[in-house]
C-alpha cells in the first residue's frame, strides 16, 4: 500500500491530488475474467480459496484503475459460520433452508471464532495486502440487512416476516440483533487485524424502515457496532439503499463515512451529513448502460458537489448491476479516468 492515499485520505477528510473512486461490486459478472472462473467454481468456492480471492479481488483494480479493493466475499458467508446453511442461487440471491422464526433459534445461532471458523478470509486478507498497491477494504453485511435474509429464508419485497418478528417479538429481534453485532464486531476486527485497511457495513435492505423503527430497532445495534470498532482507527463506512430519511441518523452511528445511493442529490445528502463526516457515492449504477456523454454530464454533476465537501469518495449508489448485455469494462475504466482527472482539474483550480 502506498504511504499515502487517496481513497484513505478522503475517508479521513484529509487533501487529496484526486477525488478517488472505487465502484460497489467492482469484481463480479459483468467481466468476462470472472464468468470464466465461474464456469469452474461457485461463488462460495471463489470466497474460501484463497488464490482465487486475491486474484477476483485485484482483477478491477488493475483493469479499472481503482483507488481501492474490496475483499471478495459475500455478506452470507459469516451467516454459515453462526450455523445456519444457506445457498447462493442463480438469478435469485441468497437462500436459506431454516430461517430463524423463534428464540430457539436464534439461541442457536453462534457467535464464531474468525480464525476458527473462516480461517481462508483472513488468508486471503492477508495475501491481498501483500500483493496490492491500493488499499483493501473489509466488510460485513449490518445486522438488519442480514437479519432480513435470516428471516425471509431468501431475498423480499416487503420483509414482511422481519418485520414481524421485530414489531411482535422485540425480545428475540434484539437477541437476534445482539448476537449479528457481537459476530460483526468480532469479524470486523479480524478482517482489520489480518491486514484490511478500512471496513464497510453493507446495510443495503435498512431503507425499507421508516425513521422511528430504524430508530427503535436498529439505530441502538449499529452505535454498539461502530463503538466497538472505533479504536481500530480505520475509516468506516455504513451504506444503505433508499437511506436518504436516515442519513442524518446514520453520522450519529459512530460511523466515520456515510455511503449515499443515487436518488438524492449529493450536495443535498453532503448538507445532511454535515463537514464532520466524509461522503460516499453516489451514481446510479444503471447509468452505466446510458451513452459516454450522459454518463460524463452525471458524474461531473457528482465530482462538483463532492469536492465542495470535505471529505468525498466517488462510487456508485449501489453495486454494478447484473445485465445482459453487461457492463462494458471500458465504460467503468473511462469513468475512473474521467473522475480522476476532472477531480484534479478542479482541485488545482481550487488551491489556486
Ligand atoms: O466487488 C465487490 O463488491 C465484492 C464482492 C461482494 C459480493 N457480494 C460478491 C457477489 C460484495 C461486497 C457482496 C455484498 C453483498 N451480498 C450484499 C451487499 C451489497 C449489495 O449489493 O447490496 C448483498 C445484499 C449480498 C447478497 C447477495 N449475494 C445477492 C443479493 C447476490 C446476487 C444474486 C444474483 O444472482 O443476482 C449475491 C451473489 C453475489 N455476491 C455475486 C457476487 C459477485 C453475483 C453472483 C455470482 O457470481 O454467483
Amino acid at each position: 500500500m502506498p504511504i499515502t492515499s487517496n481513497f484513505l485520505n478522503a475517508c479521513r477528510r484529509q487533501p487529496v491530488t484526486h477525488t478517488p473512486v472505487w465502484y460497489m461490486r467492482q469484481a463480479g459478472r459483468y467481466q468476462p475474467e470472472y464468468r470464466k472462473i465461474r464456469e469452474k467454481y461457485s461463488l462460495i468456492e471463489i470466497c474460501q480459496i484463497p488464490e482465487l480471492c486475491v486474484q477476483v479481488t485485484k482483477l478491477p483494480v488493475d483493469q479499472l484503475g481503482v483507488d481501492a479493493a474490496i475483499l471478495f466475499s459475500d455478506i452470507m458467508v459469516p451467516v454459515g459460520a453462526m450455523g445456519l446453511a444457506f445457498e447462493i442461487k442463480e438469478h435469485v440471491g441468497p437462500v436459506i433452508e431454516n430461517p430463524i422464526r423463534t428464540a430457539a433459534d436464534v439461541d442457536r445461532l453462534r457467535v464464531f471464532h474468525p480464525e476458527e471458523s473462516l480461517p481462508f478470509v483472513l488468508e486471503s486478507i492477508q495475501l491481498l495486502k501483500q500483493n496490492l498497491n491500493v488499499p483493501l477494504i473489509g466488510f460485513s453485511g449490518a445486522p438488519f440487512t442480514l437479519a432480513s435474509y435470516m428471516v425471509e429464508g431468501r431475498p423480499s419485497r416487503d420483509y414482511v416476516k422481519t418485520k414481524q418478528l421485530m414489531w411482535s417479538a422485540p425480545d428475540i429481534w434484539r437477541k437476534l440483533m445482539d448476537k449479528l453485532a457481537d459476530a460483526t464486531i468480532v469479524y470486523l476486527r479480524a478482517q482489520v487485524a489480518a491486514g484490511a485497511a478500512a471496513v464497510q457495513l453493507f446495510d443495503s435492505w435498512v431503507g425499507s424502515l421508516s425513521k422511528e423503527d430504524y430508530l427503535a430497532y436498529v439505530f441502538p445495534t449499529m452505535q454498539k457496532i461502530f463503538g466497538a470498532l472505533a479504536d481500530l482507527d480505520v475509516p468506516m463506512i455504513y451504506f444503505g439503499k433508499d437511506t436518504a430519511e436516515l442519513l442524518v441518523d446514520f453520522t450519529r452511528t459512530g460511523a466515520t463515512v456515510i455511503g449515499v445511493d443515487w436518488k438524492i442529490p449529493l450536495a443535498e445528502a453532503c448538507r445532511r451529513v454535515g463537514r464532520n463526516f466524509a461522503v460516499q457515492g453516489n451514481l446510479d449504477p444503471v447509468l452505466l448502460f446510458a451513452p459516454w456523454d450522459v454518463i460524463e454530464r452525471r458524474a461531473r454533476a457528482i465530482v462538483e458537489a463532492g469536492i465542495q465537501h470535505s471529505g468525498f469518495v466517488f462510487n456508485l449508489g449501489h453495486g454494478v448491476t447484473h445485465h445482459n448485455p453487461p457492463v462494458e469494462t471500458a465504460t467503468l475504466q473511462r469513468l475512473t479516468a474521467f473522475v480522476h482527472e476532472y477531480s484534479a482539474e478542479l482541485l488545482r483550480a481550487q488551491r489556486g
